[in-house]
């Protein structure tokens, strides 16, 4: 097959490219806006799977990529299936303006190239949290009215939207991952943000703390006991998008998500652990506490991500079920051990 792949030199999308060129005989069209870094990044891949990427150089929030009329007319008819992995992955409610130019308008373009360029299938990467507010998640369109906890969300529910108005010219489908994690085998991860921003807040205010202050005092992060962290590993999440080259329907949406989730208690004293941080310690948010001005600092450090600390969202899987049926992937069943070793490793890294 020939596949075109946006946001490859990204997390996901970086294993994503390696997983549809391995054991496979496809050719990849890759969208790379920064082609040192992709060029950097595909010498790791052997010489056979090299020959078969072709990197084209643009820009999501541009028509048609910016890609030129030529190079347009090039592809067309030459592009079984469109995956859209880029995007903006940030929380932050300043960022609105960044995250619909990038995420909505950045999907409309790469649906206007898809059917520009004939192509059959186009799958959308987008997020379980676009259920928003919501505690339960299904696998269906959330009304574009939805209440968000941020503007990253707004931006993927409009998208979805977007993507099922292009079903008439194409066959569409949208995959859902919630928090993309660590490899499971080997707990690698090349990622920044999300549970990779946290844990990167939680060592810088560490190292700060550990300047001053006495040995004594603790440091409260508030969370909800009863909230759960929902986490996916980032080869699970590959290889569904993988099968659904052959697997996928048209408008189905697929959460790829963990059904049996850990607690946010579980989780922090994890990070805990790994990080030695004995004076790190947790507490309900019972709304009735006085947070010292470090700990004032710590919680507003972790702000975007605290409101997915807060919640306990069950979340509906069975199209998933069914795509992975009679295939070599298991329904994910991700155990104690495999969280405590992916996050020892981005700590140990
Ligand atoms: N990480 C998660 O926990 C998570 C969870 C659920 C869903 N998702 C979704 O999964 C997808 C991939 O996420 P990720 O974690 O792999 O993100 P990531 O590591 O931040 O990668 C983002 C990718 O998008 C590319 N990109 C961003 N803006 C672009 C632009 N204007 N033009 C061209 N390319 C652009 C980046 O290119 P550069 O390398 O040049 O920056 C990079 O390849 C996203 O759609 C995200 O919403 C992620």
């Amino acid at each position: 097959m020939n596949i075109f792949l946006t946001g490859a030199t990204g997390f996901l999308g970086g294993k994503l490219m390696k997983n549809l060129l391995t054991g496979t005989e496809h050719e990849l069209i890759v969208l790379v806006r920064n082609v040192e870094k992709a060029e950097a990044l595909i010498q790791t891949f052997p010489q056979e799977q090299q020959s078969r990427i072709k990197l084209v150089s643009g820009n999501i929030t541009e028509p048609h990529f910016g890609l030129s009329d030529d190079c347009v007319k090039q592809l067309t008819n030459q592009v079984d299936t469109f995956y859209h992995a880029a995007a903006l992955v940030k929380f932050d409610a300043d960022l609105r303006d960044e995250l619909f130019a990038i995420n909505y308008e950045g999907t409309r373009h790469a649906l206007d190239l898809a059917k520009a360029l004939n192509v059959n299938t186009f799958f959308y990467v987008s997020t379980a949290y676009t259920v928003g507010k919501h505690q339960h998640g299904v696998e269906a369109l959330y009304p574009l009215d939805n209440a968000y906890h941020n503007p990253y969300e707004e931006s993927k529910v409009a998208s979805e939207h977007l993507v099922f108005a292009y079903g008439n010219d194409m066959d569409v489908s949208i995959f859902r991952p919630s928090i993309i994690v660590g490899d499971s085998k080997t707990g690698e991860a090349d990622s920044e943000f999300t549970l990779y921003g946290f844990m990167r807040a939680l060592d810088i205010f560490k190292r700060r703390t550990a300047k001053k202050d006495d040995a004594h005092t603790t440091y409260r992060v508030v969370a909800n006991r009863e909230g759960t962290s929902n986490f996916v590993p980032v080869d699970y999440v590959a290889d569904i998008l993988s099968l659904a080259l052959t697997k996928a329907e048209p408008n189905k949406i697929y959460n790829i998500i963990n059904p049996d989730p850990p607690n946010n208690i579980d989780i922090l004293n994890l990070f805990k652990q790994a990080l030695h941080f004995e004076r790190l310690s947790i507490v309900e948010d019972t709304q009735n506490y006085e947070l010292s001005a470090e700990e004032e600092k710590l919680n507003n450090m972790i702000v975007p991500f605290k409101v997915y600390l807060a919640g306990s969202i069950q979340f509906e899987d069975s199209n998933t079920q069914e795509l992975i049926r009679d295939s070599d992937i298991n329904h994910l069943n991700l155990t104690h051990e495999t969280v405590r070793m992916i996050i020892n490793e981005y700590f140990s890294a």
